[in-house]
């Protein structure tokens, strides 16, 4: 495990105005319109806080999201929403699910064919708002993606393809054919003339923010979240730096695994340009397996996050054995592979003697209070049987 801190921080207020409370509420409304709407639980960990010697170890699992095994339809479908009221010359907060999902709209948009890839659980989140709205979604996996994940995505009525090219190749092929086909690209990247969408997308992650800070019954100290390209961890720093301001603002960890740790590397080299990670990512934590920032998660790191982790796959693993093998009466939490990598990372981190510097550099003591965001349940339980029952570690 390797850490760096952010260095170049001019704590641009304007970076996350956009993540403030006022913001996340509006999305959290357009969210809790949604008829399978509940908030996931926080889970106090209490006995593995005592076993770790901090204060509190909190984690969110997001596997009881929409039933979709993942936080990233919250994303998808506040996008498409956002979208569709710009479309129509109309407020978000005039288009609550009932709504949005009406004949009366339907009739108003005409046919609109969605275009995104993914790894698995974002192309879901787009393909079950798709389907909810009665358009189409065409979806593009990257190479060596999950039978489970593509099946998932095919169960929603979408046009589904494994390609045979990495993440963010998918991501270009997916941008061509919006181009060529005028399909709606849905995607967590942005480039110029391409803000609005991933803007949105990263908003849409503030229901599950705003949810944690709701239920969280002390002020976190650290947070440990998990980045592919950054809009996740954006949207979470964004607004707990928001949330709480100046020295009041939890300590921010971003983890990735190694294969793709373009946030790492962007951090270390604090050159004021992105640094990519291409080829095969292979990585188990096939959420995070992507090699180009988000460059708009991006500046809301740059300024409000602190420390970034590059991890291998047995951090993960590790942090879904824990998880799923609770200590006594805490929750069980069944985490997949980009869903424990941060707890993974927090955890070995406080065991491990090997990261006494780590643990003085986070400053992780005994008032210690951890957030982390279990982001996936078990989304390839082919994958996850082999590392809880086999103690497998890694796909290489
Ligand atoms: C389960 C899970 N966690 C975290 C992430 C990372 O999100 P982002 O790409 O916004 O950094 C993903 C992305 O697909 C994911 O599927």
């Amino acid at each position: 495990m390797k850490l760096v801190e952010f260095s170049k921080r001019t704590k641009d207020e304007n970076t996350i105005g956009f993540l403030d409370l006022q913001h996340a509420k509006k999305v959290k409304d357009f969210h809790r319109s949604f008829p399978m709407y509940q908030t996931t639980p926080l889970r106090d960990l209490k006995n593995l806080a005592a076993e770790l010697a901090v204060k509190k170890f909190f984690v969110k699992d997001e596997s009881y999201r929409f039933d979709l095994n993942a936080f990233k339809v919250l994303g998808g479908s506040f996008a498409i929403g956002s979208y569709i009221a710009k479309k129509l010359g109309m407020d978000i907060a005039d288009l609550p699910y009932e709504r949005m999902i009406s004949k009366e709209i339907k009739e108003k948009l005409g046919d609109i064919t969605f275009v995104t890839a993914t790894d698995g659980n974002h192309g879901r989140g787009v393909a079950w708002t798709a389907r909810q709205l009665g358009q189409k979604a065409v979806v593009y996996m990257p190479k060596g993606s999950s039978k489970e994940r593509f099946d998932n995505i095919k169960a929603e009525n979408a046009e589904v393809t494994i390609t045979d090219l990495n993440y963010d190749d998918a991501v270009r092929m997916a941008s061509e054919h919006a181009e060529k086909y005028g399909w709606v690209m849905v995607q967590d990247t942005s480039w110029e003339g391409y803000q609005d969408i991933p803007r949105w997308i990263i908003q849409g992650y503030g229901t599950m923010a705003l949810e944690a800070f709701e239920q969280i019954a002390e002020k976190p100290t650290h947070i440990f979240v998990q980045a592919g390209v950054g809009a996740l961890a954006g949207a979470v720093t964004g607004f707990f730096a928001n949330a709480y301001k100046g020295s009041q603002k939890p300590i921010v960890t971003i983890v990735e695994p190694t294969a793709a740790d373009c946030i790492f590397r962007t951090a270390q080299a604090s050159d004021g340009q992105l640094h990519f990670v291409t080829g095969q990512m292979d990585t188990m934590m096939a959420g995070l397996a992507c090699g180009e920032p988000c460059d708009i998660g991006w500046r809301v790191l740059e300024n409000y996050a602190d420390f970034a982790i590059s991890c291998a796959d047995n951090i993960a693993a590790k942090g879904m054995r824990v998880l799923g093998a609770p200590i006594e009466d805490d929750a069980r939490i069944i985490s997949g592979e980009s869903g424990a990598a941060p707890a993974g990372a927090a955890i070995e981190i406080l065991a491990n003697d090997a990261y006494a510097d780590l643990r003085e550099t986070l400053k992780l003591n005994s008032d210690s209070v951890i957030l982390c965001f279990s982001t996936e349940g078990a989304t390839d339980k082919e994958n996850y049987k082999a590392i809880t029952w086999d103690g497998k570690e890694s796909n290489i």
